[in-house]
């Protein structure tokens, strides 16, 4: 059983969960305790205990002990990569560069931890200065999802240590095994005990417990729109900071004037890669009078041709869907659409493979519209719609006319729309010419409307999270 991670000493608890491999059910990577009520209730302690002593750190260790989770992150991303791919199923390739993603967080949030700076100006009143700094926030809690299980641990945990803060990580059951590898990494990169803690469990009571916990003082939560209410409405009684990554509904623009094969490859990447299991995925391709029907053609030949297998076999291009109940939320909105009158053009049915696994084909939807139930929720998976507009005009309205706005992309030769897109699409990030997934990790990460709460994750910005703004008047 791999243990718990409490005020640096490793617990094991009387229940074990295997952890399985969703390209080959028959394969268990390894069993994981399950932490409760009492553990995650040690754990917030342990955060507390650490709390002053990391907020007042140097920031030289702060800096060699993100400096070191980094640089072995980057070491052993195959081995790491491999384990993501096994335990979430995206293809190894991917799973690796979400492995190296994860080690420049750190490497770049070590850097940061030397910059840390404020401001003096000036009183209105003479002979007073007046002091910005930022200062830690407290013991943190972090809920992670299922699809980035290294990368989105990594590009929160950083930040919040290397701003001072002490961690209660809670990762998505389903992935334990890289949150599990980065705490034993974290266990040996000198940080203090009780600085960063893990706990593994269900989210009705690992994750409730740390809602519930006074002493969490911010809690940054990626996953459903459905749990990003529960956690606010928790947060928002004990006056806690909170960031919250939610769903997205992302369209991809297609205008005639785009290049068709730019456009077809950021189709199928947005769609498609990891399985569209990403909050970035363009579920919605919003493509223009002249070049529907050549732009339609061109990605069902490209979608048809994915090679859908095991996550570790190195011919596949998409690997399987998580769990079997997000294949039954991928198949019943494949159900819905069809009743809907959407046409479906590739795709729709299961992949057999030589493992039991969740495989599903990548489907494409044309002929839909907006009112349709698989144009307004998230789905999670590798199935995306194609909806005719007359031109730039209506495209915009109809990227617009959702309750999401995490990305927005567009694919065009001409500046002038690229520019008006930019500029009006409802969307935290703009992508032109580009898929809307797959960011970088060095610039600021999130949305508006019912897909993001809270200031921003990553770069710089994260300080406005993972700090507060002390002001300090001097005579
Ligand atoms: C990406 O598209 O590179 O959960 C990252 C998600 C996002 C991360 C997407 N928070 O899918």
């Amino acid at each position: 059983m791999k243990p718990l991670l409490i005020g640096g000493t490793w617990v094991e608890t009387s229940h074990a969960v295997p952890n399985i491999n969703p390209s080959d059910t028959n394969d268990v990577i390894d069993t994981y305790a399950e932490g409760g009520r009492a553990e995650t209730e040690q754990a917030i302690a342990a955060a507390t205990a650490a709390f002053s002593n990391w907020a007042q750190s140097p920031v030289q260790q702060r800096h060699d002990v993100l400096k070191f989770i980094g640089d072995e992150l980057m070491a052993r991303r195959s081995e790491i990569g491999t384990l993501l791919a096994r335990e979430e199923g995206k293809i190894l390739a991917e799973a690796i560069a979400e492995t190296e993603r994860a080690a420049r967080l750190f490497d770049f949030f070590a850097g940061e931890a030397l910059r840390l700076s404020g401001e003096v100006v000036p009183s209105v009143r003479p002979g007073v200065s007046v002091e910005m700094t930022r200062e830690p926030v407290g013991p943190v809690g972090i809920i992670t999802p299922w699809n980035f299980p290294i990368a989105i641990p990594a590009w929160k945990v950083a930040p919040a240590l290397c701003y001072g803060n002490t961690v209660v990580l809670k990762p998505a059951e389903l992935v334990p095994g890289c949150a599990w590898a980065l705490a034993e990494i974290v266990s040996r990169s000198g940080l203090p005990d009780g600085v960063f803690n893990l706990v593994m469990g269900p989210g009705r009571v690992v994750g409730q417990t740390i809602l519930d916990a006074p002493q969490i003082r911010a809690l940054s939560f990626t996953g459903s729109t459905g749990t990003g209410r529960i956690v606010a409405e928790a947060s928002l009684r004990h006056n806690r900071k909170m960031q919250l990554e939610m769903g997205g509904k992302n369209p991809l623009v297609v205008l005639d004037d785009a290049d068709l094969d730019v456009a077809t490859d950021a189709a199928l990447n947005g769609a498609f890669f990891s399985t569209g299991q990403r909050c970035t995925a363009s579920s919605r391709l919003i493509v223009t009078e002249g070049i529907h029907n050549r732009f339609v053609e061109a990605l069902i030949e490209k979608t048809r041709s994915l090679k859908v297998g095991p996550a570790l076999d190195a011919s596949s291009q998409m690997g399987p869907v998580v769990d079997q109940t997000q294949m039954d939320q991928d198949v019943d909105f494949i159900a819905s659409a069809r009743r809907d009158g959407a046409n479906l053009r590739a795709g729709g049915g299961h992949v057999r493979c030589d493992t039991p696994g969740f495989f599903l084909e990548p489907t494409l939807f044309t002929d839909t519209s907006s009112e349709m139930r698989i144009n307004r929720e998230e789905i999670f998976g590798p199935v995306a719609t194609v909806q005719r507009a007359q031109d730039y005009e209506e495209a915009l309205s109809l990227a617009n006319g959702t309750e999401f706005g995490l990305t927005a992309g567009i694919c065009t030769t001409s500046l002038k729309h690229a520019t008006h897109f930019k500029r009006n699409a409802q969307a935290g990030m703009v992508m032109v010419n580009l898929p809307t997934a797959g960011v970088d990790y060095h610039v600021p990460f999130g949305g508006t409307k019912r897909s993001s709460f809270g200031p921003r994750e990553q770069g710089r910005y994260a300080a406005e999270f993972f700090t507060t703004v002390k002001t300090a008047y001097c005579a």
